[in-house]
C-alpha cells in the first residue's frame, strides 16, 4: 500500500454503524477512517522520548484518517477530503496579551531554540473513543516563557486560522470562528503539555492540525486545538468553542473523568480506534498522578 496516499477503506473495528445526520459532538461520527495525505509530509528528528505511555500506538492510518477538524467540516475524514486548498507553509503567529514581548512571529522563529521530542499520549475524545498517538514536539511552558508572561497572565488562549479560502467548513457558522481553546497558567505551564509539530516521525498532516497544535493528553480532544495562529495571555478566563456553543455539555476544564457523564452519553467508557475491546476510561486519562494536583479542592462535578 502507498504510504504516501491511501484512502482506506479499512473500518476500525468498532467503528462500524450508521452515520448520524445530526453534526454535533455525540453522534459518534461512524465514517470510515480516511487517511490521505493532502500535503508532503517530512521525516522529523526527535532528540529523546518522554513521558509515554507503555501501549501500542494507534494504527497511523487511523490517526491520521479518523479525525475531527470542524473548519474543513464536520464529518470525519472532511479535512482530507475538502482540504487540499489548506497551506501549512508559510504560517504565522501572534504572540499578544499580557506578556513583555507580543509580537508578529514566523514559525521557523517559533519552533527554532525547541529541540523536538517524541510523547506517545493517551488521546480520549468527548465522542467515547480513544488512540494512542505518538506526537512530535516541545513543551507549551518552554514556548510560553520565551514571551515573558506578566504576573496578571493567569490564562492562555489559543486561536486557529481562519480562513474560508483555505478551510471552507467555516463558511457554515457551525460554531463561532475562529476555533478558539483556552487553559488556566498553571494547566498550560505542565510538562505534559504539550506543542505538536509531528506524528509518527513525521511532520503533522493537514487534518491533524498542521502545522502546529496542542496536545493536552489528561482532557478531552476538543481542548487540543489545531493550527493555531494566535496565543494571547489573559487574565481572564478565556472564550472557548465549545464551552460557548454548548455550555452545559462541555466545560472549560473538560478533564477527562469518567465519573462526570456528559448529559447525553456516559464517560465510563471508551472504544480504542481500531482495536476490538472497549475499556474503562481512566480518571484525567490516566494521567492523574501527574495533573491531579492541579485541581486540588475542586469540584470535579460542577468544574468538568
Ligand atoms: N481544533 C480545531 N481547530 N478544530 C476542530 O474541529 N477538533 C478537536 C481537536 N482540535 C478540532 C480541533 C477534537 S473534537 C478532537 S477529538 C481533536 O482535535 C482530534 O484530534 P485528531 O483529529 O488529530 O485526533
Amino acid at each position: 500500500m502507498n504510504r504516501r496516499r491511501f484512502i482506506a477503506g479499512m473500518t476500525a473495528a468498532g467503528l462500524t454503524g450508521t452515520a448520524s445526520a445530526f453534526s454535533f459532538f455525540g453522534l459518534f461520527g461512524d465514517d470510515e477512517p480516511t487517511a490521505v495525505e493532502l500535503y508532503p509530509r517530512r521525516p522529523l528528528k526527535a532528540s529523546r522520548r518522554a513521558f509515554s505511555v507503555d501501549e501500542s500506538p494507534t494504527d497511523e492510518a487511523d490517526a491520521i484518517g479518523y479525525t475531527n477538524f470542524y473548519e474543513f467540516g464536520t464529518e470525519k475524514g472532511d479535512a482530507q477530503r475538502y482540504g487540499e486548498r489548506f497551506k501549512p507553509e508559510p504560517w504565522r503567529l501572534t504572540i499578544d496579551g499580557e506578556c513583555e514581548r507580543p509580537g508578529d512571529y514566523t514559525l521557523e522563529d517559533i519552533l527554532k531554540p525547541h529541540p523536538l521530542e517524541e510523547r506517545i499520549y493517551r488521546l480520549r475524545c468527548v465522542e467515547t473513543w480513544s488512540m494512542v498517538i505518538p506526537w512530535v514536539g516541545f513543551p507549551l511552558a518552554d514556548l510560553l516563557k520565551r514571551f515573558a508572561p506578566t504576573s496578571r497572565a493567569k490564562y492562555v488562549a489559543f486561536e486557529t486560522l481562519y480562513d474560508p479560502e483555505q478551510m471552507p467548513g467555516q463558511r457554515r457558522a457551525v460554531v463561532e470562528w475562529p476555533y478558539r481553546e483556552g487553559l488556566r497558567m498553571d494547566e498550560a505551564m505542565h510538562p505534559l503539555t504539550l506543542i505538536a509539530v509531528g506524528m509518527y516521525g513525521e511532520t503533522l498532516p493537514v487534518q491533524n492540525g498542521a502545522p502546529l497544535r496542542l496536545v493536552v493528553p489528561w482532557k478531552y480532544g476538543f481542548k487540543s486545538i489545531k493550527s493555531i495562529v494566535r496565543i494571547h495571555f489573559s487574565e481572564k478566563l478565556p472564550v472557548t468553542t465549545w464551552n460557548q456553543l454548548q455550555p452545559d455539555e462541555y466545560g472549560f476544564y473538560a478533564n477527562v473523568n469518567p465519573a462526570v457523564d456528559h448529559p447525553r452519553w456516559s464517560q465510563a467508557r471508551e472504544r480504542p480506534v481500531g482495536g476490538w475491546r472497549r475499556r474503562d476510561t481512566l480518571p484525567f486519562n490516566g494521567y492523574a498522578e501527574e495533573v491531579a494536583h492541579l485541581y486540588h479542592g475542586m469540584d470535579l462535578a460542577k468544574y468538568f
